[in-house]
């Protein structure tokens, strides 16, 4: 599908304001992907696609995930990680997305995970610091990505995982799985 329709299809299922969000992921994941030599056509199809199923009823989310046999561990966390999963199924089902890749930066949008590709950290990366966003450290992380992405990538996942201990939120396993891998990377952690 050419990008002009994807971007009608994708505007049509969700809010303006989310949209432009979208907008304004795509642009900064096409920037950073530029500057990291990754590939700035799946850069942009991840970004489009990894909110398209943000907006979807809580129980067809689901549905989703319940027949394509899901981590059933999502079950037992906040609905709001739903959206990642769900949004690479209906990429690849609706839309004939086949691009492991892509299909997992959709995916690990939210969470993140360990061993993550750098296509997946790239989107992670830019969901979070996209111009819209706003909160205390933020400019200390677009810094970050413009210099580099596995950097920018350990500041963002501890950020995530502190905001939500800060406010005694559950952490889904992956997302601490990413955490205590780039501890061990950087050696802070001897095992
Ligand atoms: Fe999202
Ligand atoms: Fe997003």
């Amino acid at each position: 599908m050419e990008a002009d329709r994807l971007k009608m299809e994708i505007a049509q299922r969700m809010s303006t304001e989310r949209y432009e969000h979208v907008l304004r992921v795509t642009e900064t994941a096409k920037k950073l992907a530029a500057t990291n030599r990754i590939s700035i056509e799946k850069a942009e199809q991840a970004a489009l696609f990894h909110d398209i199923a943000k907006f979807m009823d809580k129980s067809d989310q689901q549905h989703i995930l319940e027949t394509a046999d899901e981590d059933p561990r999502l079950f037992s966390f906040h609905h709001e990680l739903w959206h990642a999963p769900v949004g690479a199924i209906i990429a690849r089902d609706e839309f004939g997305i086949n691009d492991k890749d892509i299909l997992n930066a959709i995916r690990y949008h939210t969470t993140g995970r360990a061993n993550m590709s750098p296509l997946e950290k790239l989107i992670y990366i830019s969901d979070m610091i996209e111009p819209g966003r706003n909160f205390p450290g933020i400019e200390d992380l677009r810094k970050k990505a413009a210099e580099n992405l596995e950097t920018a990538m350990e500041s963002c996942i501890h950020q995530s995982v502190q905001f939500l201990v800060n406010k005694r939120a559950p952490v889904f396993p992956d997302s601490i799985d990413c955490y205590n891998q780039h501890l061990e990377k950087k050696g802070t952690v001897k095992l």
